[in-house]
């Protein structure tokens, strides 16, 4: 795996959204796999950017985004669907027809998954996957566990997950339990991968994912098995490496 490590969160957003702009300017008609959280936020404030100053053009582009709740409306403001119009999708000239993000308002959530997987792969599959983590080492939602799933599913959440991610809802009782998410063969079968890690809190996920061997207890430790990663790191993440 290819590592960066910036000076802080900003250098690191930069070092990935020149990525993303390098892929696309290659091949304006890529297919981006996006990642939602906060560590992401920042790169997509600047392609934002470089689209409205004309340095990166999505007229083209088709994205599938990793993961969702479920259930969840899309009107949610915590859905993720509603968390990628509100960064990037409404503020670029992207055509609406080309997003893809699992639908969090599927009355058939285990077709829903399949038919995202073979949505996937019918338009040739991803170029270009951009991931976060969390702390504890899952990639989408991809949980620590015993085993993992290859294809799209849904999972349940870990009590760590929703411990970091109840504090955006109202209360615990009002965020959704399971997920839609991109499975391991979804995710390491894209041709180039980047994944972002930032913050003291992601030392010891980005540790063990890049130091460890391969195991369930790091869904991110898989990412090894792939022979395009990009490691982009700030320098509290790279502490413990
Ligand atoms: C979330 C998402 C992941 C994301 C991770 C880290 O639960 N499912 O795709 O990478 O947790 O989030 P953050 O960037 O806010 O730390």
């Amino acid at each position: 795996m290819k590592k960066t490590i910036c000076k802080n969160y900003e250098k690191m957003s930069e070092v990935a959204a020149d990525l993303i702009v390098r892929q696309v300017n290659l091949k304006p008609n890529s297919i981006l796999g996006f990642a939602t959280g906060s560590t992401p936020v920042g790169t997509y404030k600047l392609l934002e950017e470089y689209n409205k100053a004309g340095k990166i053009d999505f007229s083209e582009i088709t994205t599938f985004n990793l993961d969702e709740y479920y259930p969840i409306f899309r009107s949610n403001d915590q859905s993720y669907y509603y968390f990628m119009q509100k960064n990037l999708f409404s503020n670029v000239n992207i055509k609406p027809e080309n997003i893809n993000i699992p639908n969090g308002e599927a009355s058939d959530p285990d077709a829903e998954c399949v038919a995202y997987d073979e949505k996937i792969k019918a338009l040739g599959g991803i170029d270009l996957q951009v991931l976060g983590i969390g702390r504890n080492g899952h990639i989408g939602f991809n949980e620590p566990g015993d085993e993992l799933i290859a294809q799209t599913h849904v999972t349940g959440l870990t009590q760590s997950t929703i411990d970091a991610n109840s504090v955006f809802f109202p209360n615990v009782d009002s965020m959704p339990k399971r997920a839609l998410t991109m499975g391991l063969y979804s995710i390491l079968n894209a041709k180039k991968i980047v994944i972002l890690i930032n913050g003291a809190n992601k030392a010891q996920a980005a540790k063990r994912m890049l130091c460890g061997g391969i195991g369930t207890d790091s869904p991110a430790s898989f990412l090894q098995l792939h022979s395009d990663v990009t490691v982009i790191l700030d320098e509290e993440a790279a502490s413990l490496i």
